[in-house]
Order: structure tokens, then sequence, then C-alpha cells
């Protein structure tokens, strides 16, 4: 699941994960964020719907990351406000720099099962002290069937609990109706 795995995705249009706007979670949570100067990264941006709504409610500090060229031309084409400076066309595990919120939607269930300790870890590399991480992270059962891999809280606590105070990870009230019953948002803090 390499750059080309995901670009072909992309070029043959077999993208389901992509709704085609933000998602009901994301939007509420952003819509309660009080400090619009925060530095905000989104890995696995994809077509960033929730990076072009942050930017046009007044948060400007945010940045995208994702290896395959074409939804980050996506982004190009449909926000040509967006700052080319603060698109990062290359692997996450690869960044480099601190930010004060990173936003996980459908990137983390993208990557192979093995990477998910790395992910964890990375995440708290990339963030400031104080820091948080927040988002959703999908609730069905792991089978080798994937991507999207699913998993539990459980299994989602070894990861991340070395690196993070859990303050929020509980089965998602608001999630959009294709993922009803099978999302559970989190906000953990660096600790
Ligand atoms: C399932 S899609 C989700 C896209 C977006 N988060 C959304 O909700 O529509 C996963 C995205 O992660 C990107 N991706 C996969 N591995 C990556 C990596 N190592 N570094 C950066 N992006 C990656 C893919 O190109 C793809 O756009």
């Amino acid at each position: 699941m390499n750059k080309d795995f995901w670009s072909s995705k992309y070029q043959k249009d077999q993208t389901g994960w992509d709704i085609g706007h933000i998602s009901t979670p994301l939007k509420e949570y952003i819509d309660q964020l009080k400090n619009k100067n925060l530095k905000i990264l989104i890995p696995g941006a994809g077509n960033s719907y929730e990076a072009e709504y942050l930017f046009k409610n007044g948060f400007e500090n945010i940045w995208i990351c994702d290896i395959a060229e074409e939804p980050i031309k996506n982004l190009k084409a449909r926000f040509r406000d967006f700052p080319d400076a603060q698109i990062l066309h290359e692997d996450f595990f690869k960044l480099q720099g601190r930010f004060d919120l990173i936003l996980e939607q459908t990137f983390f269930c993208a990557l192979p099962v093995s990477k998910r300790p790395d992910y964890a870890k990375k995440s708290h590399d990339l963030l400031q002290a104080n820091g948080k991480i927040s988002g959703l992270l999908f609730n069905f059962k792991l089978t080798s069937n994937g991507p999207p891999f699913g998993g539990n809280k459980e299994e989602y606590l070894t990861y991340f609990s070395p690196y993070f105070k859990i303050n929020i990870f509980e089965p998602c009230y608001n999630s959009i109706k294709p993922r009803q019953g099978n999302e559970l948002f989190f906000n953990f803090n660096k600790k």
C-alpha cells in the first residue's frame, strides 16, 4: 500500500471512503474549537474537505499531508486559496515539524496493521508539548480484508496509551449514516 497503490485508487475512482464533504463528527468537533491560531495537521488527508472547512472558518494554520498526488491536485483545483507551503506531499512517517493538533479520519485504518504502533509514536513526535490528536477510529472486527482495517478500543489503547493521556474515547454519536455504530470518537493529549 504505497504511493502507487493510493494513486491508482484515485485514478480508477475507487474512493469509497470519500464522502465529498466534511464529516459531521469532525465538523462538530471543529466548530467548538476556540483558538483559530492552532497549527493543525491532517495526515492522509485525501481530498481534504476538513482542511477546506477549517480554512474557510478562519483557521489558516492548516497543514495537509498525503502521499498521493491526485487528491492534492483536486484540493488545489477546488480551493485555490489553500497555501502551497502547507501541502505536504510526502509520507506521514517521514514528516518533520510540530503541530498543536492532529485530526484523524480514515488514515489510521488505511495503513497496514503493522504500522499502527509507529502511527501512535509518530503522532506523538509531531505534536508540541500539550498537543492533541483527535478524530475517528473504526470499531469493527479486524480481518485481513482491507483497507479499511478494523480494530477495537482495547487494541487501539495498546498503541496510544504509552504516548497519550486518554481524554475521550467512546462510541461516536454523530457519525454519518453509513458509519453509524462503527466509529469511535477520540481525543488524546500528548504525554
Ligand atoms: C482512505 S484514504 C482517506 C482520505 C481522507 N482522510 C478522507 O477521509 O477522505 C487514505 C489516504 O491516506 C493516504 N496515505 C496512505 N498512506 C500514506 C502515508 N504513508 N503518508 C501519507 N498519506 C498516506 C492515501 O493516499 C489516501 O489519500
